[in-house]
Parts: structure tokens; C-alpha cells; sequence
């Protein structure tokens, strides 16, 4: 397995593995309801969940030699309101059970609109090329987030299925929003359907 410097750093940003020391700067992004207006039930509430996500995400890097980077400004994409340093989310690519990757992001409000979303993901394709080129990338969003469904199409991603999710609780319902799946190449029928069930 090909291993990454534990540091990246693309044009704008700094991307480092996620360790228990980012807990506190991922429950602030999590736990915050501006990062979760499409999806408010997903709003982090106790800190343990942002613990969780690291140790996910760290036993994805074990797995696979990927998982997600917290994100800081480097010297490049400072500013004064977001100076060099400055922690502004996570991104990258987390392993799943189905044997693929989700390309993921949350990015603090203050972040957005400057094209980091989508540098981070052309990071990830990049280093998900380098480090697992077997594993299908794929990504989940809401139809009524369009601003993350553009950065999937920007980076290159094609929309193979759009629908009403097929799991348990409120899949289905009336008011459950639609859902896409993207992937960077042609999938499978278990992994699409383990995607449908948990998109
Ligand atoms: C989604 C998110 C990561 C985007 O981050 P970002 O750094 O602002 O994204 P980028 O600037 O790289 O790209 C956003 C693109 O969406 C477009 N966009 C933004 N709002 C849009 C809207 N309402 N409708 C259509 N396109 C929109 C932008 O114009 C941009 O495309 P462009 O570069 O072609 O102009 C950020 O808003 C976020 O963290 N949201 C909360 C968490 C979240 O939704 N995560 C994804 C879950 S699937």
C-alpha cells in the first residue's frame, strides 16, 4: 500500500490525518446547525460523536491508507478573517463496509465559497488514485444541497442513482428528501445497494 506524507499540502490548505486532538475543532463544526441545514437531525449534540468520527476515520486510515483530513488554511488561501492556520473542517475519503470509499466534507460557514470543498476532493480522487486505485469512490447527497452536489460534478464525479432511500425509519416517507449517489466509476449491484439502504 502506497502511504501519504502525513501532512498534505494542496495550493490553499493543509490536510492532516484526523487525531483525537482535532475532537474539540470537529464538534465545534459538527455541533454546529449551520453546517447541517440540509440534514438538521445529523447536528453532532454530544462530544463523544465527534470521537467517534475520529476513531473512524483513523480505522479507516489503518484499513486503507485513507480516511479524512482535518482541514486548516494554509499560508496561500489566508485571509484576514481566516488566517493561516485556522481550522476549517475535515474532508477526504472514509472507508465503508461495502468495500468503497465516501467522499465527504463539512466546512465551517466562514469557509465557504471559495472553491475548498472542491480542492479538497480533487486531494482525495488524487490520493485515492494513488493509495487504493481498486476502490470505488463514491459520494451521497441530498438533492436539496446543491452547492455539494456541484462540487461532486465540478471534481468529476458522475450521478449514477437519485432516489428515495430504501432503509429503515423514515426512508420513504413523504417528506424524506431525495437523495443521490455520485461515484467515480461504474458500481456494482451490492455496493449500489448497500449505497440505496444508507444513502
Ligand atoms: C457543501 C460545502 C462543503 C461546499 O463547500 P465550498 O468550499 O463552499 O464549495 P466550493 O466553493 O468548492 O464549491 C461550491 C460550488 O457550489 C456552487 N453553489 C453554492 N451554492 C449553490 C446553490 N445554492 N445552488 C447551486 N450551486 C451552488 C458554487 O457556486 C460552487 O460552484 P462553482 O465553483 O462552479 O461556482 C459547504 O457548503 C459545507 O460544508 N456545507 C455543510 C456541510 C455539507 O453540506 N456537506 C456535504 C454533505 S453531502
Amino acid at each position: 500500500m502506497n502511504v501519504l506524507p502525513d501532512e498534505i499540502a494542496t495550493a490553499r490548505l493543509l490536510l492532516t490525518p484526523l487525531q483525537p486532538g482535532d475532537a474539540a475543532d470537529i464538534f465545534r463544526i459538527y455541533g454546529d446547525a449551520g453546517t447541517w441545514q440540509h440534514l438538521p437531525s445529523g447536528r453532532f449534540a454530544e462530544f463523544s460523536q465527534a470521537e467517534q468520527q475520529i476513531e473512524k476515520s483513523q480505522a479507516s486510515f489503518r484499513e486503507c491508507g485513507l480516511g479524512m483530513w482535518a482541514v486548516r488554511v494554509g499560508a496561500e488561501g489566508a485571509t484576514a478573517a481566516l488566517p493561516a492556520g485556522t481550522f476549517i473542517g475535515s474532508g477526504g475519503l472514509q472507508y465503508l463496509p461495502a468495500g468503497a470509499f465516501n467522499l465527504g466534507y463539512r466546512l465551517a460557514p466562514t469557509a465557504w465559497g471559495r472553491g475548498f470543498a472542491s480542492e479538497i476532493s480533487r486531494e482525495a480522487l488524487r490520493a485515492g488514485g494513488e493509495v487504493a486505485p481498486q476502490l470505488a469512490i463514491t459520494a451521497r447527497v441530498l438533492t436539496s444541497n446543491p452547492a455539494s452536489a456541484a462540487v461532486l460534478e465540478k471534481v468529476g464525479l458522475s450521478l449514477h442513482w437519485e432516489g428515495v432511500r430504501a432503509g429503515e425509519g423514515s426512508a420513504g416517507a413523504p417528506d424524506d428528501p431525495l437523495r443521490r449517489i455520485y461515484a467515480d466509476r461504474p458500481l456494482n449491484e451490492a455496493l449500489h445497494n448497500w449505497l440505496v439502504r444508507n444513502a
